[in-house]
């Protein structure tokens, strides 16, 4: 009998060790782990396991918050542009190809500024939540762009919510530090960010606040605006005094979207109507209007080096350069696909870069080049796979896009629209085909090369949670959570599909599936911690254990089995941690989990809470993970942050 008796040696806290089996406990429920012949003489749970002698590295970011963040991309002198997506702000130097990574956030990263110095730079946070749920204070990091070093912590404990806008005073050397709280009187707060030391703060308005920002000439002058105003905060000791900017005879905007100052010191605002506002400097009244300077709202407004001024349309997608009369010198569009026009920052002389809130960064220059450099997905990604052979790996989302990505250039090598929201993703051994796993039992095989449509199925009418074929290509696993897995042979490369079984027994839907090396038999795990057995050629539940216990496996995706199941943490709900993924070498284990992070464990992962090295950069659960085809770089997919990392194995 295998369970926890008083005076039991053969238990720990959370696993006891039987005879030929395991028995893990989560939750309470057991969930039983055949050990293979070849082990059972000498497993026991006192087994020290090691710490994997590899680490995993940061070395790309596959992502950029444009959706719903403002003025977050820079140019900084040393070539690289920097912005964020999830926790982790990337400095990108386009023409080398390099990324470099500031890690020092624990959750999303919300706003950004860079200091007149264009070294020093400050990012805001949301508040966030730790593992043991406790509450991960929002706050304002300043750091060195160079260095990467961390200057200064402000505000943890003072900011409620999320800080949203922050900016560096410009005329003063850059002393000053503003930043906005998103709680509901949206507190502006001054600090002196070197002595880590709030000056003055006030209730800024009940209205939602989109910019903060300080004067380029007059460090006590700061001008907010947001839902129907545009305020300008006059700093005198610790006292912040507004004074609302007057729309008079002129169109009341729903939002002020952005503020920019011109040469001249004027502020520049853009707003939902798609009028430019001209606010002469010091006063709080519009001195020039250019009305229907976009048709709909103006996220940005960039004013250049040269003094001539560049805007962003939301509905227009244009990004439209004006001269210092804001008479119009050129526009360009950014493509429907890309989505409206986020931020933009000036590049290189005469070159943009251009931030959509679809998640893209272009580069732009007059009168129409517009290269991509980031694109991304821009809703729920789950599903991931590498190809067999070559640097590339496959993603698909929510978002209905399917993108095939070189590993090495960063780039897609195609990205395909499909009719339903995707959620799972396998390549055919051969590399030749890949296929799709969507949210309504319909899955699609797309040829890799051309990425067209080679066929299309329907099992049922849930989530398709695994596309899996066989090692020896002539078979694919269908795994749904209508609780069954579809089983089809395939022939022709990967170009024919026909059923041939259909496994019936889970009493819970299918979240993994493993084919054994020799393509005769799969095992899989489903959302009540059931580990079945399944003949391929059959799909016949297999019950023999002594049939299964000693097969090698393919791939270790199953979170339940005797070779990973160390991965659960003591209390673990079992749903906890959405994949696993063995290396090639079989040396490795890494994890994907709820709480943001990528495990790496040595592999096997047979004892109870094996040691991990422990990877943040995910804002929320991470939801896959995949080694490339060599081990060289593991692969994460962030699940509500839809951002992908790339990771060195080193
Ligand atoms: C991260 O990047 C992806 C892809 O560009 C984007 O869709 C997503 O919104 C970003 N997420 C966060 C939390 O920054
Ligand atoms: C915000 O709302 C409260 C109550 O509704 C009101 O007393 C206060 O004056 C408002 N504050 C601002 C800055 O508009």
């Amino acid at each position: 009998e295998c369970t926890f008796n008083a005076g039991k040696t053969h238990c720990s806290p959370t696993t006891c060790v039987c005879d030929g089996y395991v028995r893990l406990f989560l939750r309470g429920r057991p969930v039983t782990m055949h050990v293979p012949d070849q082990q059972k003489e000498r497993y026991s749970l006192d087994q020290k396991v090691a710490l994997p002698d590899h680490k995993l590295k940061l070395q790309w970011v596959y992502g950029y918050r444009g959706r719903d963040c403002r003025s977050n991309l820079y140019l900084l002198p040393t070539g690289e542009i920097v912005y964020f997506n999830a926790s982790v702000v990337v400095l990108y130097n386009t023409e080398e190809q390099q990324q470099r990574h500031y890690l020092g956030h624990n959750d999303d990263v919300k706003c950004l500024s860079v200091h007149p110095d264009m070294v020093t730079i400050a990012t805001g946070q949301v508040a966030g939540n730790s593992k043991d749920g406790k509450l991960l204070a929002p706050h304002v990091r300043v750091w060195d762009s160079v260095s990467l070093n961390t200057l200064h912590v402000l505000g943890a404990g003072v900011f409620d919510r999320a800080v949203t806008c922050v900016a560096f005073s410009k005329s003063n050397g850059g002393t000053f530090l503003c930043a906005v709280d998103d709680a509901n009187d949206h507190i502006l707060s001054v600090w002196n960010w070197q002595k880590e030391k709030q000056l003055a703060e006030v209730k800024c308005s009940n209205d939602s606040v989109l910019a903060a920002v300080f004067h380029p000439m007059d460090t006590n002058l700061i001008v907010t605006c947001g839902k129907s105003h545009i305020n300008f905060w006059t700093m005198e000791g610790n006292t912040l005094t507004k004074r609302q900017g007057l729309f008079e005879k002129h169109e009341k905007p729903k939002y002020v979207l952005c503020v920019a100052f011109a040469e001249n010191g004027d502020a520049i605002t853009g707003d939902s109507s798609g009028n430019l506002y001209i606010w002469a400097k010091g006063g709080t009244r519009i001195s020039q209007v250019v009305s229907g300077a976009h048709e709909g709202g103006i996220f940005s407004v960039c004013v250049l080096k040269d003094g001539t001024v560049v805007s962003g349309g939301g509905k227009d997608r244009k990004v439209v350069l004006w001269d210092h009369s804001y008479r119009k010198k050129a526009e360009m569009e950014v493509a429907e696909s890309f989505g409206p026009v986020r931020a933009l920052a000036e590049g290189k002389p005469g070159e943009l870069f251009v931030g959509t809130t679809k998640n893209a960064i272009i580069r732009a220059a007059f009168p129409d080049t517009l290269t991509p450099i980031v694109q991304g997905h821009t809703d729920e990604l789950w599903g991931l796979d590498v190809h067999p052979t070559m640097e590339q790996f496959v993603t698909c989302s929510q978002d209905k896009q399917v993108h095939l990505w070189d590993a090495h250039s960063h780039q897609p090598l195609w990205s395909k629209t499909i009719e339903d929201p995707g959620r799972s993703a396998g390549f055919h051994p051969s590399g030749a085909v890949l296929a799709v796993g969507t949210m309504t039992g319909k899955w699609l095989v797309l040829d890799t090369d051309t990425r067209d449509l080679v066929s299309m199925h329907t099992d049922g009418n849930e989530i398709i949670s695994n596309v899996k074929y066989s090692p020896d290509g002539n078979f694919l696993a269908v795994a749904s959570h209508d609780n069954f897995v579809y089983i089809y042979a395939v022939t022709e490369n990967g170009r024919k599909y026909s059923r041939v079984g259909k496994c019936t027994g889970h009493s819970s839907f299918v979240t993994h599936v493993d084919w054994s090396t020799d393509s005769h038999y799969l095992v899989t795990n489903s959302g009540d911690y059931e580990i079945l057995f399944w003949e391929a050629s059959s799909g016949k539940h297999v019950t023999n254990t002594d049939t299964v216990r000693n097969l090698e496996w393919a791939t270790s995706s199953c979170t339940l089995s005797f070779n990973t199941f160390g991965i659960w943490p003591d209390g673990a709900d079992g749903t906890d941690v959405n994949a696993v993924c063995r290396s090639h070498d079989r040396s490795l284990l890494a994890s994907a989990d709820d709480f943001g992070k990528v495990h790496l464990f040595s592999f096997p992962c047979s004892q109870p809470r094996a040691p991990s090295h422990e990877y943040s950069g995910h804002s929320s659960h991470v939801t896959n993970v995949a080694f490339l085809h060599d081990d060289s770089c593991l692969l994460s997919a962030g699940g509500k942050d839809t951002s992908i990392l790339q990771w060195v194995v080193a």
